[in-house]
């Protein structure tokens, strides 16, 4: 079997990519006990908030409130979403600890997701790169539909590179390659990841799965085979994108936390504890989690 690695960062997305799709307004003092509680598990990236409009998004309108009343634990860095000047000038002043543009691979996606081509995405996104760096605030990059788009369909390999390497030349100091839907499989993922690492250092690559199609941990373990060592996940399976319908959650952290033990790689996040949060989000949700390690402990 190919090399492992030894190590991985797991990237907690389910209070922003998660709660950004309940249907129902999540209280704020929900969102800020699961991210207290996220911490506690061990997580050490939790994106916690967004800064998009309200008008597009309104389930992320509390995120400066949000960030005000977690507990911050030192070594844990709380991230934003930032689409533009006014969304980071939001995160600053919240003192998010990291920010993230997000762009897309698919031109239609682009369109309905933040309402610009990808040319005028990367645009937009330039002063967001510097401000952000006057700052001192690291950049996340994020590339969507990198194994296809509700609207294109498939999407070419050197698409997702062309973006992937824009946004790492910008600035960005890892670059998310995200199966917005949930389509990819193990070796169509490997062949976009090869097709990226050519332009961007492999440990500079995260990926982030939706199990729509139930493919999420097969991809991860390609993505793994392939030396990525940077992997985002949601609590209870939470997610989808409001701009990709159908697009179900993604993969479970608890469910990636029990492969990633199982293979004997290290990650400092403790599953009970894991659990735990996502028992807790669920509950307030009032939805099953959609993890199936969790489901296996006896929760909901
Ligand atoms: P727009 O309508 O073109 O923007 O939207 P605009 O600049 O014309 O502004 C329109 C209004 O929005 C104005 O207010 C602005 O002030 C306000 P008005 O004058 O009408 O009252 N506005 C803002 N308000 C708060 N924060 C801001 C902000 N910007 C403008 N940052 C925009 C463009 C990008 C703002 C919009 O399209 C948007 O917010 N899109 C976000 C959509 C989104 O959040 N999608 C989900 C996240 S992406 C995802 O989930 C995928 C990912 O997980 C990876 C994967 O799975 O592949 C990351
Ligand atoms: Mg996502």
């Amino acid at each position: 079997m190919m090399q492992l690695p030894k190590f991985v960062r797991m990237v907690e997305v389910g209070p922003r990519d998660g709660l950004q799709n309940e249907k129902s307004m999540v209280p704020t003092a929900v969102k800020v006990e699961l991210v207290n509680r996220l911490s506690d598990a061990g997580l050490t990236v939790v994106e916690a908030a967004s800064f998009v409009s309200p008008k597009w998004v309104p389930q992320m309108g509390d995120s400066a409130e949000v960030l005000a009343g977690i507990a911050r634990k030192p070594g844990v860095r709380y991230a934003a979403l930032t689409p533009n000047l006014k969304g980071l000038e939001g995160a600053l002043a919240a003192k998010a600890d990291e920010v993230a543009v997000f762009g897309a691979a698919s031109e239609s996606f682009s369109r309905k997701n933040i309402n610009c081509s990808i040319a005028e995405s990367l645009d937009r996104f330039a002063p967001v790169m510097e401000q952000a760096k006057a700052a001192g605030v690291p950049v996340r990059g994020y590339v969507s539909c990198v194994l296809g788009c509700p609207y294109e369909g498939e999407i070419a390999p050197q698409a997702v590179a062309d973006v992937a390497e824009r946004l790492y030349a910008m600035g960005c100091y890892e670059i998310s390659l995200g199966d917005t839907i949930g389509t990819g499989t193990p070796t169509k993922a490997q062949l976009m990841i090869a097709a990226v690492a050519e332009r961007v250092p492999v440990d500079k690559i995260a990926v982030h799965f939706h199990d729509t199609y139930g493919q999420a941990l097969a991809n991860i373990l390609a993505a793994l085979q392939m030396g990525v060592a940077v992997v985002d996940s949601s609590v209870a399976g939470l997610g989808g994108c409001p701009y990709a319908k159908g697009a179900s959650g993604n993969v479970a952290s608890e469910d990636v936390l029990y492969m990633l033990n199982g293979l004997g790689i290290e990650t400092g996040v403790d599953l009970d504890r894991l659990v735990a949060a996502g028992a807790f989000i669920s509950e307030a949700i009032g939805r099953p989690t959609a993890s199936k390690v969790a489901r296996a402990r006896g929760c909901a």
